[in-house]
């Protein structure tokens, strides 16, 4: 398989992926994943109620709605009728393009904020600056369990009578000052992707704080009637509401999330354990000034989710991502930013509008991150990141 390159300068053509030993991403399945699988298929047993309830007691939302990804779960709070119809919704314009896309199809409008340097999550004091009196909406997303100062983010939001929609899609397990991550804002969107800590092969929660409104949630994922109602014996039949969206998790996800949410601490252990092995391995050439390692606020408890490095300059980094491609290790650059790629041009937005996400696109690097990496795969990695710096 082959995939393009980044489109910046120390650009080096295409990369033949086939050679790749350590891949950047595998999902940690077993046994157990395949035996619900089974009693799913074979004995019709529902897994969905189970993987509510432990989200629930996980994370203590309000209300918890299963959707088939994380960008369908944001889609269904923007396309609820609960924000104002031409309104501006902020995003950092360093994150995957999901959130936009669902901005959009909502017929709202996205508006790019620059990011922290440390730690790669929206700037609050652009955050201030982007607000005009169309602003409904901030949506800031937790970059792998290191998240905005929350408390900061609400005040600010508060001021304005602005609603919150954290984009916690990296951020199953990690919490702020104790609370998981998705549970503070209005809402909250978690991802169960297979690139996640934890797989459903795809799957998304919608985390509802105001349970008042989770009668819209419930209907829109009831193809837009009161149907879960008629069932619960509250009206006579059930009827056409608003619009709905055929975004439901699949029984075959919730099946596999039963699974992986039963052995999370496990899973949280895994990759504590590797992190802390990158991080130590790594402190040298941090030391020396050649990278520098996550930065994970004091506010924050992580959840492994992503190791990134920084190093001093875009030469630098595509020195040790082709020293590591060339050596099959697979390293990756999440994300491009949003306002510069082509569509955000299409947009209106031009290079120079949100600095540190570009030159932080252009330093940073993402190394393997999953449960099958050995202490020696870690090693090796470490090894190539040093190799391409010293060469
Ligand atoms: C920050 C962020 N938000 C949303 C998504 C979309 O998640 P999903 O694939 O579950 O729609 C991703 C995907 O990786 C992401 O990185």
């Amino acid at each position: 398989m082959q995939e393009t390159g980044i489109g910046r300068s120390g650009y080096t053509g295409l990369i033949d992926m086939s050679k790749t030993r350590i891949e950047f991403n595998e999902p940690f399945y077993g046994h157990e994943e395949a035996e619900n699988l089974s009693k799913y298929m074979l004995e019709s047993r529902d897994f969905t109620k189970d993987v509510q309830g432990m989200l629930g007691d996980i994370t203590g939302a309000g209300r918890i709605f299963l959707t088939g990804s994380a960008s369908s779960a944001m889609e269904i709070y923007l396309a609820s009728g609960l924000l104002p119809a031409d309104s501006e919704v902020i995003i950092p314009s360093f994150t995957y393009p999901a959130a936009a896309n669902v901005v959009l199809s909502a017929g709202l409008k996205p508006v790019f904020a620059d990011i922290e340097r440390d730690t790669l999550v929206i700037n609050v004091d652009d955050v201030k600056n982007k607000i005009t009196a169309r602003t409904s909406c901030i949506m800031p997303v937790h970059y792998g369990g290191a998240s905005v100062d929350m408390d900061e983010l609400m005040k600010l939001a508060a001021e304005s009578d602005i609603r919150i929609i954290e984009d916690a899609a990296l951020s199953m397990n990690a919490y702020y000052k104790g609370s998981h991550l998705g549970t503070l804002g209005d809402a909250g969107v978690i991802s169960f992707h297979r690139t996640k800590n934890v797989s459903g092969e795809g799957g998304g929660a919608l985390l509802i704080r105001d349970i008042g409104n989770s009668h819209v949630f419930e209907e829109m994922l009831e193809s837009g009637t009161d149907r879960k109602a008629f069932l619960r014996g509250e009206t006579m039949a059930y009827s056409w509401q608003r619009p709905g969206r055929g975004v439901n998790i699949s029984p075959l996800s919730a099946a596999v999330l039963s699974a992986q949410l039963a052995k999370l601490n496990e899973i949280a252990g895994g990759r504590k354990r590797i992190w802390e092995q990158y991080h130590d391995e790594l402190s040298g050439l941090a030391r020396a000034g050649s990278v520098k390692l996550p930065v994970i606020p004091e506010f924050n408890e992580n959840n492994h989710h992503v190791f990134h490095i920084v190093f001093t300059d875009n030469i630098a980094r595509e020195k040790a991502r082709t020293r590591l491609l060339g050596d099959g290790i697979s390293a990756v650059i999440h994300y491009m930013p949003l306002h510069s790629s082509p569509y955000g041009r299409k947009l209106g937005y031009k290079p120079g509008d949100c600095p540190v996400s570009e030159e932080m696109a252009g330093r940073m690097l993402r190394l393997p991150m999953h449960m099958h990496l050995s202490e020696e795969d870690v090693a090796l990695v470490c090894r190539a990141v040093r190799r391409a710096l010293e060469g």
